[in-house]
Formats: C-alpha cells, sequence, structure tokens
C-alpha cells in the first residue's frame, strides 16, 4: 500500500467517537504499514467546492460521451484536482458519523464531486464499469444508536448507500466497523461500544 486516504465527516475533532476509533486502526496501521502515505481529506473543515451549473452542465457534456471544452473544461478544474487526489490513493479510510440515518451532507458533498463519468465510471456495451477497481476502503461509523440488528436495521441508510457508491466505481473489498449505541443506552455503553470498535479497527490493521 503506497497512499491511504483518510476522508473525515465528524466535525467534532477530539470528541469524536467515530475519530477515536479510526486513530485505532490508524495507530496500527502505521506501524505494519510505515512507508505509507497518510493523506488526510477533512470534509467537515476544508472547504470543498460547491457544484455550480457549469460543473453539473460538464457533467452531461461527459454523460453524452463528448470531452470538456472552453469554459466547462475550466470550470471542471477543481473537480478533476479532487478526483486526482482520490485516484492517487489505493487504500481508503472514511471516518463518518451517522447523521439522519445516513452520512454527514459534507461527505455527500465529497461524493456528489467525484463520482463522475470518465474519471471513476464509464457505461460499457456490458453495462457501467467502475474505474477504481482494485482499492481496499475501510468505513468507520458511530451512531447514536443500535442498528446492527431487529426492526432498526431498516433505518440505516449509511452502510448501504456507502456499499453501493464506492461497488458502482469497482471498489468492492470494503470492511465496515460501526461503534453503536454511543447515546440512547447512555454514555457508559458508549465507552464500551468504543473499545470495542478500537479492537475491532486495531485487528483490520493486522490484516491490512
Ligand atoms: C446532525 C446529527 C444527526 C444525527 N442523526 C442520527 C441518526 O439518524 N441516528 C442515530 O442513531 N444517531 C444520530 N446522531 C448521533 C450520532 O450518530 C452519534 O452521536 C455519533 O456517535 C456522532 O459521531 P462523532 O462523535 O464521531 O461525531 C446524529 C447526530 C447529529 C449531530
Amino acid at each position: 500500500m503506497n497512499k491511504l486516504l483518510h476522508i473525515i465527516a465528524s466535525p467534532r475533532g477530539e470528541e469524536s467517537r467515530t475519530l477515536k476509533v479510526s486513530k485505532a486502526f490508524l495507530d496500527a496501521f502505521k506501524k505494519k504499514n510505515p512507508s505509507c502515505v497518510i493523506d488526510e481529506l477533512n470534509a467537515a473543515a476544508e472547504a470543498l467546492p460547491s457544484l455550480t451549473l457549469k460543473m453539473v452542465s460538464g457533467k452531461y457534456v461527459l454523460l453524452g460521451g463528448k470531452n470538456l471544452t472552453g469554459e466547462l473544461a475550466e470550470a471542471w478544474k477543481p473537480i478533476e484536482k479532487e478526483i486526482e487526489r482520490f485516484l492517487s490513493a489505493d487504500a481508503y479510510l472514511i471516518s463518518a458519523p451517522m447523521w439522519n440515518f445516513s452520512i454527514p451532507y459534507t461527505l455527500k458533498q465529497y461524493i456528489d464531486l467525484i463520482i463522475q463519468p470518465k474519471y471513476l465510471f464509464r457505461y460499457t456495451p456490458k453495462g457501467v464499469e467502475g474505474m477504481a477497481k482494485g482499492r481496499k476502503m475501510l468505513v468507520v461509523t458511530s451512531r447514536g444508536g443500535d442498528y446492527s440488528h431487529g426492526a432498526s436495521k431498516s433505518y440505516d441508510f449509511q452502510e448501504p448507500y456507502l456499499k453501493t457508491i464506492f461497488g458502482f466505481v469497482g471498489i468492492s473489498d470494503i470492511t465496515f466497523i460501526n461503534a453503536e449505541p454511543m447515546d440512547a443506552l447512555g454514555p457508559d455503553v458508549g465507552s464500551q461500544k468504543v473499545a470495542e470498535a478500537c479492537e475491532k479497527a486495531k485487528k483490520t490493521a493486522a490484516s491490512w
């Protein structure tokens, strides 16, 4: 592994339970892969570009199988920069709390920026082909409630969405570590679940 891109979607820094678990993974990962570069993309703190009309128009040009020229090509430079950063990694760590049963909007903004035709997927006579194949991903989440079993499982739009969108671009090797429940059963249970998730994270790092 040469480069791991850590995409952070919790704005809570030191207070973040998600980031505690990710730190357990990263500490063990760094020991095992000392030469791997770790690039940290804090989607909650970095001002990611917003999709302008020209950027969206450019997407439809690409979907039509044409290349971008002139002002649309110019407008797409910030998107290309983010895609280049994403594709320069061969492994990913996503740190995302559950927000309203799904992902924080900053992570969705990042996904809307980078998942683009010609760059991350293309249409072929055999169907859609993902262009980020062969990469590994760990997704660490934490949730106020517990969505691991029973009726509440159907409220989890976070894990299925991330599996689907990154699977769409060819990343099929995705591991999830969900720390839950963080809030619903009080702070003691929350702390215990964070500790359990940290153990899982260390074990995962040992196999990377
Ligand atoms: C805006 C917002 C929305 C949330 N929505 C949910 C939710 O739908 N389900 C849930 O179980 N917890 C929800 N939570 C609680 C967080 O998922 C939980 O506290 C998590 O551990 C926060 O992660 P962090 O400590 O890494 O920031 C929400 C928290 C916030 C701030």
